[in-house]
């Protein structure tokens, strides 16, 4: 087991880089496989979730040449279409190979996808749509089995704007033949992402952004060569390293227009920022306000920085409610941030944070990728040392983040130690 040990109280200045986004770039990568051609991204994050991927694309028989922040898959060596469960169960996003290798060979099959145990998660909302596209999808155990005599472009409406569904659709749907809408689309910049790079393979997607998205099938797609845009989640963690601890902090390589509802609430709470297009500078407050937060899908306040910014509000004066509209179980972090010394009850999906409190550190548990974050966090502004176990869970999405944080001042650092 991975620990992550922080001491806390310590000023953090300087420069913190954001990089890759995760969950752009693990749907970029299968998305590389529609090509007929060697496909390059830039800008890929080193996280643990990357290198699931490429064991996967490399068990497929795909040449990958991985150079720092780079890499270069060759889809024309794909022999091989079968993902193994272990693979598959280590992420979310090994979903997307579903609907890449239907797209390209109209025959797919994987076990339920892992991820962080946040909810059910179910995945009914790709399939509906791959069967929208003329597939007929089977059970064989745990096991989705999806095939497809001929597939065929559809009118798809959800009823949730899934971001998953939204990807899996397109990467589906651009090899289809005819025309695909889908209606009640994700809007999330991953969304628009991915469907940039397809468009740049050959693939006629538009709409990506708004809530329908039209893709009209093509015949093949050819490499590219194309950049993984910031991570948003990661900046927003560190933006709230910077007004728990910061004195000018600076978070660079943002993309402002990601940020909107998460900045909006740092106004509310009354935190000292500087934004420009590409950067914001924080630095730590005092009085800061209680507030309200409600999780909701793109532009609406990310579910993914719920977790860490409650850390934000454990230190705001008064009451705050924070209700999680997205996942039934995205709270795992409270019992620790309690232990901790902050005050927060939760009553389904509503919890409410009492503030301000001081926090002193303890050993705590990364539940969960952003719990951990949270914990992090909370580390980074508790006194004395927070001990994290389970860290490889923060590992899985935040690209050196000992070194990041060290850089600007934090003390902590990372063990691996016998599992308890
Ligand atoms: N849902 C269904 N049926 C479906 C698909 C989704 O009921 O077929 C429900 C989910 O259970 C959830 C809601 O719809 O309650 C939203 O799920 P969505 O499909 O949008 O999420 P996802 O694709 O599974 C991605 C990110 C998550 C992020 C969400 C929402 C990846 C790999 N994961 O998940 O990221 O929370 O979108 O923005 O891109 C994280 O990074 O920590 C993380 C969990």
């Amino acid at each position: 087991m991975k620990q992550l040990i922080i001491e806390g109280g310590h000023e953090l200045s300087g420069t913190i880089r954001i990089s890759g986004a995760k969950n752009c770039a693990v749907a970029l990568i299968p998305a590389a496989i529609l090509a007929n051609e060697k496909v390059t991204l830039c800008n890929v994050p080193n996280i643990t979730d990357i290198d699931v991927l490429v064991s996967i694309l490399e068990e497929m028989g795909v040449t990958v040449d991985r150079a720092t922040g780079s890499l270069v898959i060759d889809p024309t060596t794909l022999t091989n279409t079968n993902i193994r469960p272990e693979l598959s169960d280590k992420m979310r996003a090994s979903y997307y190979f579903l609907g890449a290798l239907l797209g390209k060979f109209k025959h797919s099959e994987m076990d339920f996808p892992g991820g962080c145990s946040i909810g059910k998660r179910p995945i009914n909302l790709h399939l509906m749509g791959f069967e929208a596209l003329g597939a007929t999808v089977t059970n064989e155990g745990d096991k989705y089995v999806i095939n497809s005599e001929y597939l065929h472009g559809a009118d798809i409406e959800f009823n949730i704007a899934s971001v998953g569904a939204t990807i899996n659709i397109m990467l589906a749907a651009c090899l289809a033949d005819g025309i695909t809408h889908i209606n009640n689309a994700a809007k999330e910049p991953e969304i628009v992402a991915v469907a940039e790079m397809l468009n740049k393979m050959g693939a006629k997607i538009t709409g990506q952004g708004t809530s329908v998205i039209t893709i009209e099938g093509v015949q093949e797609l050819h490499g590219c060569n194309v950049e993984v845009i910031p991570d948003r989640i990661e900046a927003g963690t560190y933006a709230v390293a910077g007004a728990l601890c910061g004195n000018m902090l600076k978070i660079d390589n943002i993309v402002k227009d990601h940020l909107g509802a998460f900045v909006e609430k740092l106004d509310e709470i009354g935190v000292f920022y500087d934004l420009g297009d590409d950067y914001i500078y924080l630095s730590k407050g005092e009085n800061y306000k209680a507030v309200d937060v409600k999780t909701e899908v793109y532009p609406g306040f990310v579910t993914d920085l719920q977790q860490v910014f409650n850390v934000l509000l454990t230190q705001c004066e008064g009451v705050s409610h924070v209700n999680e509209t997205i996942y039934e179980n995205r709270f795992m972090h409270v019992p620790y941030l309690n232990k901790l010394g902050a005050n927060i009850t939760v009553d389904g999906r509503i919890a409410t944070i009492t503030g301000p409190t001081k926090l002193k550190g303890t050993e705590v548990v990364a539940t969960d990728l952003r719990a951990g974050a949270a914990m992090v966090l909370a580390g980074l502004v508790a006194d004395g040392t927070t001990v994290i176990n389970n860290a490889e869970h923060v590992l899985r999405g935040y690209e050196v983040i000992v070194e990041k944080l060290t850089n600007v001042g934090a003390h902590i650092e990372i063990k691996e130690v016998e599992n308890k």
